[in-house]
């Protein structure tokens, strides 16, 4: 194992790597998402400080049944996936979230050797990383400030040899679009070498008033998660968008097998962003988020597609929702 003097602030960490992920252009692609036909804004713009502690609230109502069933599924499937990692693995997960699932897939493994967490806020992962090492000192803990959806070196980083784990939980995957996921899951295969394996959570096809109910949890989080874009756009980006005149929409499209959430004006608003000028006429949306819901099998085409092999799948009995055992094709 190597030894590293302790980081200033992150004591217990072998390494802090900052790739410095370009941060994204707010102002840009808002002015540009609602110049499109179908106004947009890109989700991943809801997750600053206050979008997280908001994302915190949603993953606890109690009809967002997504957080708690992944944590169940996770503790139950424990041992078989202990046999199927063998000792001394290596787990690395990117966007590093809650720590709490992580806890278990380490917890639940036979002398793991290392993990890497990986986030595009270094603080946040530096934070959590050490958190963890300090419950693990027989590990090799490291963190990287890093946007996962971009190529990485990973043979620059100290890691220790070992089965390599990618833990990608929480459906996360679900919120891009299927070409942009099947890009994600090709870019971690890159990360894989032959007998290495990606964990990965995926949500399942289920009743749309299940569904609905999920992303429109009656104490108003999911709202206020959407919400928090305004105001976001109106102090960041100087706008004037009146949230009174907006109420929040999620809605199930079986075609596209995904639940689309929006922003609906309920009377015409007139309104400038950065000073330009934009109209929203009654009923007219703004689309804030997809959430891709799967089944096992199209779960298991997206796989194929980007060259995993997928290898097992378990599924939860509270609700449907899978996780993915898929493997790097090739001799180990
Ligand atoms: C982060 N992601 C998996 C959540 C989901 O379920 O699609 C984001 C979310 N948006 C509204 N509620 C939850």
């Amino acid at each position: 194992m190597t030894s590293t003097p302790p980081l200033p602030g992150a004591p217990g960490l072998a390494f802090f790597e900052d790739l410095r992920p370009p941060a994204g252009d707010f102002r840009a692609d808002v002015l540009a998402g609602l110049a499109k036909p179908q106004k947009a804004i890109p989700a991943k713009y809801f997750y600053d400080p206050e979008g997280s502690r908001i994302f915190d609230r949603i993953t606890r109502a109690p009809e967002y049944y997504p957080t708690r069933t992944e944590l169940a599924l996770l503790d139950a499937i424990g041992p078989e996936r202990r046999a199927l990692a063998g000792p001394g693995a290596v787990v690395l997960e990117p966007g590093a979230g809650s720590s709490v699932k992580v806890r278990k897939l380490i917890d639940a493994l036979d002398a793991p050797a290392s993990y890497v967490g990986m986030d595009i806020s270094g603080d946040h992962v530096k934070a959590a990383c050490a958190d963890i090492a300090s419950d693990h000192p027989d590990m090799v803990i490291g963190a990287v400030c890093h946007d996962f959806t971009r190529p990485i070196d990973l043979s620059a980083l100290p890691l220790p040899p070992g089965r390599r784990i990618v833990f990608f939980p929480g459906s996360t995957i679900g919120n891009f679009e299927l070409i942009d996921a099947r890009a994600l899951l090709q870019t971690l295969a890159g990360w894989l070498r032959p007998g290495d394996a990606l964990l990965v959570g995926a949500d399942l096809r289920k009743e749309a008033s299940v569904l609905e109910a999920a992303y429109d949890d009656a104490e108003g989080a999911t709202a206020d998660f959407n919400f928090n874009l305004v105001s976001r756009i109106n102090t960041e980006l100087d706008g004037t968008l009146n949230p009174e005149g907006l109420r929040y929409r999620a809605f199930w499209n079986p075609y596209r097998s995904r639940m689309e959430m929006y922003l609906q004006a309920v009377r015409d608003q007139h309104f400038t962003v950065c000073g330009r000028e934009f109209v929203l006429r009654e009923s007219e949306t703004i689309h804030t988020e997809n959430s891709h819901k799967f089944t096992l099998d199209t779960f298991r085409d997206l796989a194929r597609s980007a060259g995993l092999a997928p290898v097992h799948a378990w599924q939860a009995r509270q609700q449907p929702f899978s996780i993915h055992w898929l493997e790097c094709p090739g001799e180990a």
